[in-house]
């Protein structure tokens, strides 16, 4: 079992839609016995709407805009374990606190994962389109880069088995 007492402060987890940043979040939160949060259902919690709901009333910008300030609230909180929603990392304001308020972690998967993944799920506005796959390659091309270089930890989970993941994710924070 990796040293846990090593693991200091916050956890940011970052990464594409499906890449499974809240369930590797919530394990890693509980195995470090601290509070997890997502910032999408901070928001939904917020407004008592879902997030489509707010892509249709208020378009992407007003998501956008909602989503920095929860963002900014729950990065300066202390030792806890946060879910991003995917897009979060594209704003450079965002990016600066994930990256100067705690540890980011990059969950890393191949459009084709995420699409298995996502294929299912009518919650995810962007993804609500004739190929998504093509939706998925394109926000990788993107994005895979800016999340490489927020990151302090890349970590590709093996979704089979979320506990060998959270394991070997806790390994590597227990040596930065
Ligand atoms: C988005 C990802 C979603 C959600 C919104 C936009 C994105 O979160 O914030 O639909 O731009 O990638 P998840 O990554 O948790 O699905």
């Amino acid at each position: 079992m990796p040293a846990m007492e090593n693991i200091a402060g916050n956890l940011f987890f970052i990464g594409l839609m499906g890449a499974g940043k809240t369930t590797l979040g919530k394990y890693t939160a509980q195995a470090l016995g601290r509070p997890f949060y997502d910032s999408d259902q901070e928001i939904c919690k917020r407004t008592g709407v879902s997030i489509p709901t707010i892509f249709e009333l208020e378009g992407e910008d007003g998501f956008r805009e909602r989503e920095a300030a929860v963002i900014d609230e729950l990065t300066a909180l202390n030792n806890i374990v946060l879910a991003t929603g995917g897009g979060a990392v594209m704003r450079e304001e965002n990016r600066s606190k994930l990256c100067t308020r705690g540890t980011v972690i990059y969950l890393h998967a191949r459009p084709e994962i995420l699409l298995e993944r996502t294929r299912h799920d009518n919650n995810r506005p962007l993804l609500q389109v004739e190929d998504p796959l093509v939706k998925l390659q394109e926000l990788y091309n993107l994005r895979d880069g800016v999340y490489r270089s927020a990151a302090d930890i890349v970590i590709e989970p093996t979704h089979q088995n979320c506990h060998k993941t959270v394991e070997k994710l806790l390994q590597l924070l227990s040596q930065k």
